[in-house]
């Protein structure tokens, strides 16, 4: 048997930082899917358990490297699929983007994973979904989350929140839901460019960042900042107010960075680079009137947000203003996608 999907990364406008108890939320979490940022992945599930280990491939090599993360994944998955104990497992995956460049590898893997393992037990247990209905996007978002927290809201297209708020009917800390209402078309085709600051591995694991939430002074006035920020971001979007949009996307952004500088130990992912780059987007806005603001993760890197109406003006603004605080002039073009899609 052989399930084959592509999913994407997202990028978290209302971030996730905090977690407790099985792999869940602190605060709830809004992102904008990907369109580009893709992993490609194929789960073949062998007839009887002929080897020990999942053997697990990348970019067409076996990757030892990754063995460990998979299998803690597959230790924690498994009771929703006991039928795959009795079988080995070959996986082989493909990113189109390169690794430490500021987009969420983990987001896009692990749903990638999460949907191949749902379609599998689709055909082979009692009760499993098909792709073609709510429900089995429900339990690969759930699936996903156990994998890494961001890739729950990985499995829909578009904008999706995960973690329960007062503002979204059936929304959950266990998995993400896709917005219940049709987004503004000054949204619609919502462009992100990725300025990569720098490429070198980062300096401290998200889990890691988000285990120092626990201790955190500041964490409950967090907490309660997000559930607020998610009111307005939701409204924004609903109603087409660019101006709050902004507020919140940016407010996140770096609120989460002066999370980090003042846990203890604290600790600073920011760049010279980066900061430039923030004040001249915020002069460039000024100036312009232009609808274009930054969100960043555990990260330097800087995704830049505009309507795909700004797509001419905002690449000469990169050309000539901004590219020059990138690692080689690096910059990754990616956009609003519509979500992860099965391979026949
Ligand atoms: O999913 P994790 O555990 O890698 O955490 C992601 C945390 C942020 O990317 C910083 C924010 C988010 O909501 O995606």
């Amino acid at each position: 048997m052989k399930s084959e999907w592509v999913s994407p990364s997202n990028i978290a406008l209302v971030k996730y930082w905090g977690k407790h108890g099985n792999q869940l939320p602190s605060n709830a979490s809004l992102s904008m899917t990907l369109k580009n940022s893709v992993t490609r992945t194929i789960v073949r599930v062998l007839d009887s358990k002929i080897q020990a280990k999942t053997q697990f491939f990348f970019e067409g090599r076996p990757a030892p490297d990754f063995e460990s993360k998979i299998e803690s994944f597959l230790s924690r998955i498994i009771p929703f699929f006991p039928a795959l104990k009795n079988h080995s497992l070959v996986i082989e995956s493909w990113n189109t983007f390169p690794h430490s460049a500021g987009i969420a590898s983990s987001a896009s893997a692990m749903s990638a994973l999460a949907l191949c393992f749902s379609s599998v037990s689709g055909e082979t247990e009692q009760g499993g979904a098909d792709a073609s209905s709510g429900d089995f996007y429900r339990r690969a978002s759930e699936i996903a989350r156990l994998g890494s927290g961001s890739a729950s809201r990985s499995v829909y297209g578009g904008f999706s929140v995960w973690g329960k708020t007062s503002f979204v009917a059936g929304s959950s800390d266990e998995w993400a839901v896709p917005l219940d209402f049709t987004v503004n078309p000054v949204f619609s085709e919502m462009q992100d460019s990725v300025l990569i600051v720098s490429s070198a591995k980062k300096k401290i694991s998200s889990t890691a960042g988000h285990h120092l939430m626990n201790a955190h002074p500041y964490a409950e006035q967090r907490y309660r900042l997000a559930e607020k920020n998610m009111g307005l971001i939701l409204n924004a979007l609903k109603t087409g107010n660019v101006a709050d949009f902004v507020r919140v996307t940016e407010n996140e952004a770096l609120g989460l960075h002066s999370l980090m500088m003042s846990s203890d130990p604290g600790f600073m992912l920011l760049e010279p680079g980066t900061l430039q780059i923030i004040n001249k987007i915020r002069d460039y806005r000024e100036k312009s009137g232009a609808f274009i603001c930054f969100t960043i993760d555990a990260g330097p890197n800087v995704h830049l947000l505009y309507p795909a109406s700004e797509k001419k003006n905002i690449k000469d603004f990169i050309t000539r203003e901004l590219m020059e605080y990138c690692e080689e002039g690096r910059v990754l073009w990616d956009e609003m996608g519509n979500g992860p899609i099965q391979i026949a």
